[in-house]
Parts: C-alpha cells; structure tokens; sequence
C-alpha cells in the first residue's frame, strides 16, 4: 500500500485510508482538518456498562480541542516527570518479582508469566493497591483488557460487565479513603488536580482508572510479547549482542516500538474539505492513518523492513501517536519495557525459540490489532 496506494478508498467501509509518513502524521495531528470525534474503527476495549465507561469529563481519545487539552491536563496530573522517577524503583521490583518465579533451563510461555501479568502488576502498584489486592484487580483487568479469541466474544462481553461492576465496588471505597488518607499514587494525584476549578468526583477517578487501564494494558503487553518474539525470530543474533551491550537497550526497544507494533491505526473525520492529502476529502469522510505502515516508509526510514537496533531516528515512529493526542502514557510504557528487556537480559544468559510453536494459533483480535496469546521460549541456563 506504501508504493502502490498511498492514498486508498476502500468501499467496503467507506474509510479513507492513509500509509505514508507524513500523511499519517497530518491527519493524526492536525485538528483544523481532522477530528478525532466520530465512529470508532477500532475494538472497543473494557465494558459497556456505567461502571466500565470512562467519564465525559476525563474522555480524550474522542474530542478535539479546546475540551481536549482541558482533560487532557486534568489526567496528565497523574504523569509528571516527578512521579516516573518514583515509579522507576517500584517497577524494577515487580519485574524482579515475576522473573524470580522463572528457572534457568526451563520453558516458559512469556505471555502468561511477564506480558500478561505485567502492566497490570504495575498500575495497581502505581493506583496504590496493596499488593495482597493485586491479585483480585488483575483477575478483572486480565477479563476487561486481556484479547480474547473470536469464539469467545460474546460470552466475554457479559463477563466484561461483571468484572466492571466488580471492580468499580472494589475501587471505590479505596478512593474514598484516599481522600483522607493521601498517599503516593495515581488516585491521590487524580484527588488533588483543579484544573479552572473542575475537580473529579470520587465516582469520576474510578472511572477514570478504567481509562487509564484501557489505553495501557493491552498496549503495553502486546509490546513485551513482541519484543521477546522479535528476540527470538526476526534476529536471533540480537539476543546475545544487546546482553553483552545494555546501553543498546533503549534504541532497541524504539526499534521494536517502530517494527513490531503492528496494525496500530487510529481514524480520523475529516471536518471541513480540503485536499491535504492529494485527493478530494469531503467534511464526514473517514480517514483511517495506518502508522504501522508509516513506521516502515522508506522516505523516513532507511531499509524499513530491516531491525535496526542501532538506527538513529527510529525514536520518529509514530507507535505512540503524534500531536495533541500523543500518548500520555509514553513515558511510563518505555521506562516498563526498557526495565524488564534489562532485567531479562541480566538474569538469563540465552533464550532459545520451541520448536512446536506456532504463530497463527496464538494470535487473537485485540485493540492494537492482534496479540499473542501465549508465546513459549527455553530458558537456557549457561
Ligand atoms: C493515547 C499508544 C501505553 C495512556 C495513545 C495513542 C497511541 C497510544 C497511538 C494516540 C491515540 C490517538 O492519536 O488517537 C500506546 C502504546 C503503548 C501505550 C503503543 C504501549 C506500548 C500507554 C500507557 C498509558 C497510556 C501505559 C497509561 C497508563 C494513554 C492515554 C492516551 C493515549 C491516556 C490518550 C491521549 C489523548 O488522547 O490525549 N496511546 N499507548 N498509553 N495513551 Fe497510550
């Protein structure tokens, strides 16, 4: 599509759809031409009842500015530069954690004993859930955001809206607790930010976890689960090469971020014609930005479809957006990848692919586009 149709109609969803770099950049960043309010294309993650949806106050992914910024500040409370330095030491930990349950010389599946449990380990610890409650919070996060095949859907949306209630009567309390009791985490930072004279409500923080949960659950599992695919079969001289080198491990994880995070799109709609794209938009057309693809333009990218761990610009892949939309949680996803890729990378000499793995039956619908659901790798020893 980058070479032949950059700029593509597709009848069967009436969508526009875009693959080249600077296209995908313009229609996820520029506001004046491209809303981000409009029909979804994407899966819609979490559940349909009150408890499992975000609050309008706090809704980002789906408004244009000026509400846009005013949310977005009233969340970005939670995200200061202050608070990724408190959260450095508190994520090592849980890495350490969940890499002491596995053995040199064993095989393990990746997903179900570090992708999966992982960012939910995380945000509980950073929600200030104590961690003897950690284990109920990642049962309904695993039911809410966790992908399920697609036999499984429908039973799962009622699920889905049971595990919403469930933790919403969890989290509440605590929240209310918190207000009198502040501690060092995301609730109380959502507690304390005014932002011209709105506050959150109790009922509102809770839902507002949810958001935060949605957008960083399955993202930042899929990304583990792919960094270890990477290691184990787009180069598996790199495994080795980054253990006797760490400082390559933060380009490498930008590399992975660029190459291994497939099928990420967003849609736009467009909201006043124009031709910014080398065709005729009509205001309500629908723009779907492909930055998967603009991740591998050979006009940004030198020889895009090759891993690169020591290209210079990877850092300009567009896997965490572009513009007013980007990634609040950008930060936090690449301090989580790049701990637990050192860590890993410490602790085992050598990881080596099992034979009877397959890749097409363990990948499963999900909101980044498709996930693995499990991924097994031999840990050798020495
Ligand atoms: C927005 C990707 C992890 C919170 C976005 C957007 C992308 C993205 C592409 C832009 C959406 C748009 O333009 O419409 C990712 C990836 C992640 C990740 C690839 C992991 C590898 C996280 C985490 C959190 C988070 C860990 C928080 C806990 C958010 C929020 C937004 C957002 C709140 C909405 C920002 C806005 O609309 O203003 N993310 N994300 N993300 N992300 Fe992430």
């Amino acid at each position: 599509m980058l070479s032949n149709n950059p700029v593509y109609y597709h009848e069967g969803t009436d969508t526009w759809n875009v693959f080249r770099y600077d296209d995908v950049k313009q229609v996820i960043s520029n506001q004046e031409y491209f809303s981000a309010e409009g029909k979804r294309t994407t899966l819609v993650v979490g559940a349909s009842n009150k408890e499992g949806t975000v609050p309008d106050k706090i809704n980002l992914s789906s408004i244009d500015p000026p509400k846009h910024q005013k949310n977005r500040s009233l969340l970005a409370a939670a995200f200061t530069p202050r608070s990724l330095k408190d959260w450095e030491p508190r994520i090592r930990n849980i890495v350490h954690l969940l890499l002491a349950e596995m053995q040199p010389d064993t095989t393990v599946d990746i997903v179900e004993s570090l992708s999966g449990p992982l960012p939910s380990m995380v945000m509980a610890d950073l929600l200030g859930i104590t961690l003897e409650e950690s284990h109920r919070f990642k049962n309904w996060v695993d039911i809410l955001f966790q992908p399920v095949s697609k036999e499984k859907q429908i039973e799962s949306e009622e699920r889905k809206r049971i595990a919403a209630k469930e933790y919403y009567e969890f989290l509440y309390p605590i929240v209310v607790h918190k207000r009198s009791n502040p501690g060092e985490d995301i609730i109380t930072d959502l507690l304390n930010v005014e932002v011209e004279g709105e506050r959150f409500t109790d009922d509102e923080v809770v839902r507002t976890t949810m958001l935060l949960l949605g957008a960083g659950i399955e993202t930042t599992s899929h990304m583990v689960s792919s960094i270890f695919y990477s290691l184990l079969y787009d180069d598996e001289m790199l495994y080795p090469q980054l253990r006797n080198n760490l400082d390559l491990v933060p380009n490498a994880v930008e590399e992975m971020l660029r190459y291994r995070f497939h099928i990420s799109k967003r849609h736009r709609t467009v909201k006043q014609d124009n031709n910014l794209l080398g065709v005729e938009l009509k205001k309500g057309d629908l723009v779907i930005a492909w930055m998967s693809a603009a991740n591998l333009d050979e006009q940004v990218f030198e020889k895009p479809f090759e891993l690169n761990v020591q290209r210079r610009n990877n850092k300009k892949h567009l896997t965490f957006g572009n513009g007013p939309h980007f990634c609040l949680g950008a930060p936090l996803a690449r301090m989580e990848l790049n701990i637990v890729l050192t860590a890993f990378l410490e602790k085992f000499p050598c990881i080596e692919p099992v034979d009877s793995f397959d890749l097409e039956r363990n990948l499963a619908a999900s909101a980044p586009g498709q996930s693995l659901t499990s991924l097994s790798l031999r840990l050798v020893g020495s």
